[in-house]
């Protein structure tokens, strides 16, 4: 897999190979010596044209511990902001011999117009309002570490599903994985027609009245606060009044449901500081599985289709 910008790039095979690569990585995460030379000698920049702390760190990181050299360009400081389009920035990246880039941008496709420019790979770690692979893949590598497996599993994904692309890119690999995926919003803040026939909530009690002990995982995206402008959200108060996993919502929760989101998380709007903490949440898992997740995909886009990396045992 040359370039990862969308989940629908992914074949099945991917997929596998990358979740295995990911529980070798998982492994020297956990050692004293927390890197394999897999990436000695290759070069990923990072071009960060859109703020990230934990998407940004998460992949630099992830191509440290692979012993790659790093460079980080972001929006404020390079020449991008003195008028260099993204094509001038990849060929000069491209001069420089670098093996990767990393993107994150505002604009949709962003990803996939660097990738078709064939200089070196790409991978997308968000695009506008478009996809987030990254996410998606270490989402559902976490999930299958709890569940075993996905199939008929139900995910619910609560928020603003229409400006996500954490929900555009999860919703596509939970249910390649054999989930089934319905969304919790405000008609607001779903697309107009809602692709398939997924299942529709307007209020978490109606999930949870409806599905109950049978929610596997519940799926809370940010609320955007830049968001709050535009008409599709009256108020964080009627917001949290239907949609957000409160201390009380939270003790009706069923034993067996886990409580998922991608950060960074609005605590006291979304979701409370106790569903955050609660021993059903996997969100500091989530960030864990990440980095291993992130090496994975490094390794398998620069090192090609996993055959260079040795995994450690
Ligand atoms: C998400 C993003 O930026 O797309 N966060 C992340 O990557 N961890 C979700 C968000 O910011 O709402």
């Amino acid at each position: 897999m040359k370039h990862l910008t969308k989940v629908a790039d992914l074949s099945d095979a991917d997929i596998e190979r990358i979740f295995k690569l990911a529980v070798g990585f998982e492994a020297v995460l956990e050692r004293k010596m927390k890197k394999v030379p897999a990436l000695a000698g290759r070069t990923v920049a990072f071009l960060f044209v859109e703020p990230s702390t934990r998407t940004r760190v998460s992949f630099e990181l992830a191509a440290r511990r692979l012993s790659a050299d790093t460079v980080t360009l972001s929006a404020g400081a390079s020449s991008l902001k003195k008028g260099e389009t993204l094509e001038d920035t990849a060929y000069t990246l491209a001069a420089m011999r670098v093996d990767a880039v990393v993107i994150r941008h505002p604009h949709e496709g962003a990803a996939d117009a660097l990738a078709r420019l064939g200089l070196f790979s790409v991978i997308n770690g968000g695009d506008g309002k478009h996809e987030h692979p990254t996410q998606a893949l270490l989402d559902a590598y976490c999930a299958l570490k709890h569940f075993g497996s996905l199939e008929g599993t139900r995910v619910a994904i609560v928020g603003d599903v229409l400006h996500s692309r954490v929900a555009r890119s999860g919703a596509q690999l939970w249910k390649r994985l054999g989930a089934t995926v319905a969304f919790v919003a405000p008609p607001t803040m779903l697309p107009e027609r809602p692709a398939g026939p997924d299942p529709i909530f307007h209020s978490l009690d109606d999930l949870l009245a409806e599905w109950g002990g049978e929610c596997g995982i519940l799926y809370f995206l940010r609320i955007q606060r830049e968001r709050l402008e535009e008409p599709c959200l009256p108020s964080l108060a009627e917001y949290r009044a239907f949609f957000a996993l409160t201390k009380e919502r939270l003790a009706r929760l069923p034993e067996s449901t886990r409580i998922m989101h991608p950060g960074p998380v609005n605590v006291g709007v979304e979701l409370d500081r106790e569903a955050v903490r609660d021993a059903r949440s996997l969100i500091d898992e989530q960030v864990r599985c990440g980095l291993a997740v992130r090496m994975a995909v490094l390794a398998d886009t620069i090192a090609g289709e996993g055959g260079d990396v040795e995994v450690p045992a």
